[in-house]
């Protein structure tokens, strides 16, 4: 007898599974999208008011030498996030590259939002390379002049990973 209402009671039990399923896929995946959207999206100021002094022209000229071979992009993130000095550029860029880093509400003008295409697209490799080795005087952004070049080509792969869709 309990059988029999056990039995009874699925086939109508069925729709109600689908159902369940059909809501739980639908609605915490558009949560979850609307979550990865909000983690996605570039955090920091975006376009990004930029008074930035204008590289030589032959520095604009230059192309990065390097391949964003994984090894490279692994040692520019490696100087980014930690061994650069006289600090790792995290501390004002923000460990994503969205220019929020420890630093931000300290400094002025703001530290760069790598992770804005509007303003990343317009910097060409030679203008990054410039200021990474000279820095931009009367801003907090410091010269890295004791890097070799090569470790500079290494971190402008990393920096323009932050603004590559993924
Ligand atoms: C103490 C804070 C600080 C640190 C550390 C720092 N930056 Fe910056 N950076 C800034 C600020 C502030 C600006 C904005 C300067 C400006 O508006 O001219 C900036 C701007 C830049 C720019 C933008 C150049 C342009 O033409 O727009 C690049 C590239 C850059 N930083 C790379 C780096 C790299 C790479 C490191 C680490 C090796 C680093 N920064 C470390 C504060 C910092």
């Amino acid at each position: 007898m309990r059988f029999q209402i056990w039995q009874r009671w699925i086939p109508g039990n069925r729709l109600y599974l689908v159902g369940i399923l059909v809501i739980s896929l639908a609605f915490p995946g558009s949560a979850m999208a609307q979550l990865k959207g909000a983690l996605e999206a570039p955090a920091g100021i975006c376009p990004q008011p930029r008074k930035t002094l204008t590289a030589p022209d032959k520095f604009l000229k230059l192309k990065n030498p390097l391949e964003a071979t994984p090894q490279n992009i692994l040692a520019g993130k490696t100087l980014f996030q930690v061994d650069a000095k006289p600090s790792a550029c995290r501390i004002c860029h923000g460990i994503s590259g969205d220019g929020l880093g420890i630093l931000f509400h300290r400094v002025k003008p703001k530290p760069r939002n790598f992770t804005c295409v509007h303003t990343m697209d317009d910097l060409p490799d030679g203008q990054l390379f410039w200021i990474i080795k000279n820095g931009s005087p009367g801003t907090a952004m410091p010269s890295f002049s004791y890097l070799e070049d090569d470790q500079v080509w290494q971190l402008i792969l990393y920096l323009r990973s932050f603004s590559k869709k993924k």
